[in-house]
Parts: structure tokens; C-alpha cells; sequence
């Protein structure tokens, strides 16, 4: 827990609730027996029938790279977003959020380091004129890379050269040099450059962090892997000013944090790691970085990357900006560059990863006693992009109202669907194929007799009646929401 080269941690530095144990969190590295019910073909498609995520442009073909999030997809997203500021923001009083500009001075860009360093070893094939990342594709090897040609044998790869990943632009009405602007590779720097005014304005000490949630553009040589790694994605990122010497307890403290982020939201603990970078895997910025790994369909991949920086940035902007980007601690009477630890994760890979370890494919029990095969996402609540589905028995004149009203009744806490097209066998298992916790379902006996209605969990398969009158409350304490 302590730095070698400084004065031992004070206490004061670190908030009373940690307790992480960082060697149980290194040990799961060698954990690699993983569960999964499904392939990314299977996630694809049910992504793409259930309208959750398809191709981007697709009535003029697709754009590679690029992918749109429908009605459900968005709302898991959001709720993927929401959670993280829960945890990042909402619980605690030391970080502050901020939403800045995705275009900034192209100075930024120079003086992170991006301009001359943030890209990837390209090679060009002779015979056909693709382009892969020479770092990933192995001539002749149909693992590794696509051949257009399919023909792998006729690849004659090129030298590799280095190409910037960042995607750049003009301002103004004309693309003269000088109005050059890039389009952020990370959402991290404005909260370097921010740093002054957002530390003198929300009245923080140091330690205390600042956090963004948006989205962050790189012109990735070969996308892959669905929404993996695509050219335009959202980060949720938060950089954490520690005094110097205080950096390496803080980044145990945020690994052990993240990491419990994860499994809280219902990762199978077999399916994630924490792997620590080797000395040459490092970004020019970081001193140590640690990946949260999931163990998708394809590989062990990249969820989140939490680096420590150092001073690295602050003193780069300080020196090009020419503006203090130093701090005074009053207590200690010191001056000094915070050091950054800086969680950062991807919006994008970690809907995919929740929805990968949800989807499961089990037997059900038939109303005439036979057996049936149903699929369904176990996502956490908190997660679904519905909550809860109201399903009249049938259209029938009597119930719709009386559904319409139990529908009206709940949707202050939490989303809700109204649905009454299809037999009730069939909307349960397309609400178990999008992972909605709860079904309720209005019937005869509701609006004739008992003013209850039956509550179906999407796990158990278990049916409870409930009074309308207490089915608010009911919800509330199932979703922890009281
Ligand atoms: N500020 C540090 C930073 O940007 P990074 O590891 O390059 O670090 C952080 O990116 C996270 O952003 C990754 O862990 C990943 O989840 C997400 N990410 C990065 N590139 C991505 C891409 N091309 N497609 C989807 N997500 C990506």
C-alpha cells in the first residue's frame, strides 16, 4: 500500500471504507475457466431481431464500424451510464461530473502527446490494397485478419508504418491550414484542462476526481468483434488528483472499486480478470495500468484500463498552455502537480460484455406439462431496458383499462411495457428474450373479483398475487428501490 520512494500514506489520504483486498483481485488473473451459453453470432442476431443494436446506415448497406442503438439497446446504455454515475458520483462527494466539448484547441492534442504518438502499425497488402493492423494481422493466416480476396495465399504485406488514429476536421466554412480540429480519441483530457477551474468552482480538495461520460472517436484500422471496436464510442471516464506519493494506494483503491462495480452489476466472477500491463504495453503516459478483462466469445478483451498518470498531463498542459496548473494544499502547506489515477471504461463493451454473461438458454415448463426451450437475458434490474411488463390476458374491453391504469401506476419507477399483441406464453418469452425482470398480467379475477393482479419473475418463473394497491410497494422492495 505504500510508495517505496515516498513518505508512508497518511491516512487522511484515503476514505474509511476501503477494505479491498487487492490480492484476491490479482489472484482471479489466473482464472481463466469461463461460462458462457452463447457465441457473438447469437448475440448479433438477437440484438439485430430484437431491434436492441444493428448496422448503422443499413438501407444504404452499412457503414463499417459504425452501429445504431434501438429503443431497448439506448435504454440499456443509459441504464449501463447510470449505474456508473451511481457509483462514481451519485455515493460520493468527491467527484464532481463535467460535459465538455468533444472539439478543443488542437494544442491539446499536441500537448498530450496524441498528435505525434496516439496511433497503431498499418500494413497494406500489394495484391489487393487492404490495410490491417500489422501489429494483428499474420500474413497468410485467415485467423488473424479478412482478406478481401479471401485468397490468402497471394498477401504480400507491405511495410508497416504508423498512423494516427484520430479523426480530423475543419472549423469554420474552409479546410485552410490553421482551422484543423480532431475529433477527441478520449474524453480524459478535458478533464486535464479543466482541472483549475473546476477544482476553484466546486470548492474540492485534494484528493477528489472529475468525471465525464461521452463519446470519443478513433479511426481504428480494423473494427471487429460487433460493438467491441468500433470507430465511435462512449467512454465513461473520471480522473482522480492525488497528492504525489499518495497515487499508487489510490490506484489499489479504484482497481479494488471498479472490479466490485462489475461483479455488483452481475458479471460471473469466472468471466473477469484484472491484468496488470507489461513494462512495454504501457502508454506513454501511464507509470502502471491494470485492464478489467471480460471473457467474451473471441478472447480475454479489454473493459476498462485503469492507468496511473502521474503528473504526466497536468504538466504537459501547465508547460504548453503556460497557465499553473499546480495546487496548493492548504493543511500541508505544500504546493505541488496532483498525480491521476483514472478509471476509464467503454459504454460500448460493457453493454456487450452484460449482455453476453445475461443470455442464457433453459428449459421451461409447458402449460400442457411438456417442456419448452426458452431464452432469456438475466440482466440485473438495474440494467433491463424494461423493468417491468404489463400484460393484459387479452384484448378484451374489460381488461385493457385496468392494465392501462396498472401500467400508469408504475411507470414513475421504473420503465414499463405495455403489451397485449399474442398469446401470454409468447409476450413472456419475448420479454425473457430482452431481460425483463417482471411481468404483470391483468385477468379476468383482477377487474371481477380480487383487484390483484399475478406477478411472474423472469428468473424463477415463480407467479405471485398482489393487490394493485400494494404493487408499488411490492416492486419497490423486489428492486431494491424503497
Ligand atoms: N483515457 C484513457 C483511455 O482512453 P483506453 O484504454 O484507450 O484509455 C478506455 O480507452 C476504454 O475505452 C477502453 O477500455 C474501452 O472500453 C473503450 N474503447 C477504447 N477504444 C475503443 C473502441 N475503438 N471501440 C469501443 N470502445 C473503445
Amino acid at each position: 500500500m505504500t510508495d517505496s520512494t515516498q513518505p508512508s500514506l497518511l491516512p487522511e489520504d484515503l476514505p474509511p471504507e476501503f477494505e479491498a483486498d487487492l490480492h484476491e483481485v490479482e489472484a482471479d488473473a489466473d482464472d481463466t475457466a469461463g461460462t458462457h451459453d452463447t457465441t457473438m453470432e447469437t448475440i448479433v442476431e438477437l440484438c439485430k431481431r430484437r431491434g436492441i443494436i444493428f448496422q448503422s446506415s443499413e438501407i444504404y448497406g452499412g457503414l463499417r464500424g459504425a452501429w445504431d442503438f434501438g429503443p431497448l439497446g439506448a435504454a440499456l446504455k443509459d441504464n449501463v451510464k447510470q449505474a456508473w454515475k451511481r457509483s462514481m458520483l451519485q455515493l460520493r462527494d468527491d467527484v464532481v461530473q463535467i460535459d465538455a466539448s468533444i472539439l478543443m484547441h488542437p494544442k491539446v492534442w499536441e500537448a498530450s502527446g496524441h498528435v505525434q504518438g496516439f496511433t497503431d502499425p498499418l500494413t497494406e497488402c500489394r495484391t489487393c490494397n487492404a490495410r490491417f493492423r500489422a501489429d494483428q494481422a499474420v500474413q497468410g493466416d485467415a485467423s488473424t485478419y479478412e482478406c478481401p480476396r479471401s485468397d490468402y495465399s497471394l498477401c504480400d504485406f507491405g511495410p508497416a508504418r504508423q498512423f494516427n488514429l484520430m479523426f480530423q476536421t475543419h472549423v469554420g466554412p474552409t479546410q485552410e491550414s490553421g482551422s484543423e480540429v480532431w475529433l477527441r480519441p478520449e474524453t480524459a483530457q478535458a478533464m486535464f484542462v479543466d482541472f483549475a477551474h473546476v477544482q476553484l468552482t466546486s470548492r474540492q480538495k485534494v484528493p477528489f476526481g472529475i468525471a465525464q461520460v461521452g463519446k470519443s472517436f478513433r479511426n481504428e484500422i480494423t473494427p471487429r468483434n460487433f460493438i467491441f471496436r468500433v470507430r465511435e464510442f462512449e467512454q465513461m471516464e473520471m480522473e482522480f488528483f492525488v497528492r504525489p506519493g499518495a497515487d499508487e494506494a489510490w490506484h489499489d483503491y479504484w482497481i479494488a472499486q471498479r472490479w466490485n462495480w462489475y461483479l455488483d452489476l452481475g458479471l460471473r466472477r469466472e468471466n473477469v480478470r484484472i491484468r496488470p500491463h507489461a513494462a512495454d504495453e504501457l502508454s506513454h503516459y501511464a507509470k502502471h495500468t491494470v485492464d478489467v478483462e471480460y471473457r467474451f466469445p473471441f478472447a480475454w478483451s479489454e473493459l476498462e484500463g485503469i492507468a496511473n498518470r502521474t503528473d504526466f498531463d497536468l504538466t504537459a498542459h501547465g508547460q504548453a498552455s503556460g497557465k499553473d496548473l499546480s495546487y496548493y494544499d492548504q493543511a500541508r502547506d505544500e504546493r505541488f502537480v496532483p498525480y491521476v489515477v483514472e478509471p476509464a471504461a467503454g459504454v460500448d463493451r460493457t453493454a456487450l460484455a452484460f449482455l453476453v454473461d445475461a443470455y442464457r438458454v433453459e428449459d421451461a415448463p409447458t402449460a400442457s406439462g411438456g417442456t419448452e426451450r426458452r431464452t432469456l437475458l438475466k440482466l440485473d434490474h438495474r440494467l433491463a431496458p424494461i423493468t417491468v411488463a404489463v400484460l393484459p390476458l387479452s384484448r378484451n374491453d374489460k381488461l385493457v383499462p385496468t392494465a392501462k391504469h396498472v401500467a400508469d401506476l408504475l411507470r414513475g419507477r421504473c420503465t414499463v411495457q405495455y403489451d397485449d399483441a399474442g398469446s401470454i406464453g409468447k409476450r413472456y418469452r419475448r420479454q425473457d428474450e430482452v431481460g425483463t425482470p417482471f411481468c404483470v398480467t391483468v385477468d379476468f379475477d383482477t377487474v371481477e373479483d380480487d383487484q390483484a393482479v399475478t406477478v411472474r419473475d423472469r428468473d424463477t418463473m415463480t407467479q405471485e398475487r398482489v393487490s394493485i394497491d400494494r404493487l408499488p410497494a411490492y416492486l419497490d422492495e423486489r428492486l431494491d428501490l424503497g
